[in-house]
């Protein structure tokens, strides 16, 4: 998709973070955008900033892990704007320690946001978009902890390893049907982003986060960047969107591990 001037982005978990700097980088190609997040001042003022910059916004309060209010989107986007061109799914939490340990609730919801957030979005939107026959793009935010595993926190690489098959699949049978509809998968290793603050504002109380993660990538980007890195991609149809290069060796290893060695690849 090359002609973004007066089109529509879609972008989940866009009061913040990567969602946020996705929303400015697209209105600055002159596209329109429909923001959805949790209901609250955070998605009122990232409405407000688009708004003075001089885009043409819509603000929807949204839970992406209720498929009701997902088809409410859908319904809100074509109420405001007739069809939708590019669609980000990209609302997410995280959560911290080890797989037994972690409560059920803290497993539901971690998966209910991260994983059926993104199964609603193409389950609701791909339909449209297909509908509406314009060229079109979806991405799908994923991160490098759904190619390469992490400890301690388990029910984000489960969800985001689900986001990443998914999408693989979605690519192949958006191709296979004709539709002139591209995919990505975005998976970065650290961002700056307020992902732990908001994980454990939002989750069951006895979710708490401590660090992003003790990983061994130390260049730390910032939204900004990676929103740069994802418009790239939707303009060159792009599948992976693979931020920080030098997580490649640890993807080879991985699989190296699986097909030679025996070895358990984790990223932290
Ligand atoms: N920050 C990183 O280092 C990093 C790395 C890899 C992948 N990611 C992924 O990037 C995506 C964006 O995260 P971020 O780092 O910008 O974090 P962020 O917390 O700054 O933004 C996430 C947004 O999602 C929203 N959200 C949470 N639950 C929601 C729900 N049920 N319905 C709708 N919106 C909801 C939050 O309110 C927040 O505005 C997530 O999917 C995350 O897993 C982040």
């Amino acid at each position: 998709m090359r002609d973004f001037e007066g089109k529509v982005a879609v972008v989940t978990g866009a009061a913040s973070g990567i969602g946020f700097a996705m929303c400015q980088r697209f209105a600055a190609t002159g596209m329109r955008i429909a923001l959805a997040d949790l209901g609250g001042p955070a998605l009122d003022a990232a409405a407000a900033q688009l708004r003075e910059a001089g885009a043409d916004v819509l603000a929807v309060p949204t839970d992406v892990a209720k498929w009701e209010e997902i088809c409410a989107l859908v319904e809100a986007v074509s109420d405001r704007f007739g069809g939708a061109h590019v669609v980000c799914n990209n609302a997410g939490v995280r959560s911290m320690g080890p797989s037994w340990e972690t409560g059920i609730d803290i497993w539901r919801w971690v998966l209910g946001v991260d994983l059926w957030g993104v199964i609603h979005g193409v389950k609701a939107f791909v339909p449209f978009m297909i509908r509406h026959g314009e060229p079109g793009h979806i991405v799908n935010t994923a991160s490098v902890a759904g190619l390469v595993s992490v400890r301690n926190n388990a029910p984000y690489a489960v969800s985001k390893y689900g986001v990443v098959a998914l999408s693989e699949a979605l690519k192949r049978e958006l191709d296979a049907a004709g539709a002139p509809i591209g995919v990505s998968v975005l998976c970065p290793a650290t961002v700056r982003t307020q992902l732990r603050e908001n994980s454990n504002r939002l989750g069951p109380d006895t979710n708490s986060v401590t660090l992003l993660s003790a990983a061994p990538i130390p260049h730390e980007q910032s939204a900004t960047e990676v929103a740069k890195k994802v418009l790239d991609a939707i303009e060159n149809d792009k599948f992976w969107i693979l931020t920080h290069p030098e997580v490649g060796a640890l993807i080879r290893r991985r699989y190296e591990g699986i097909v030679d060695t025996g070895e358990v690849v984790t990223y932290n």
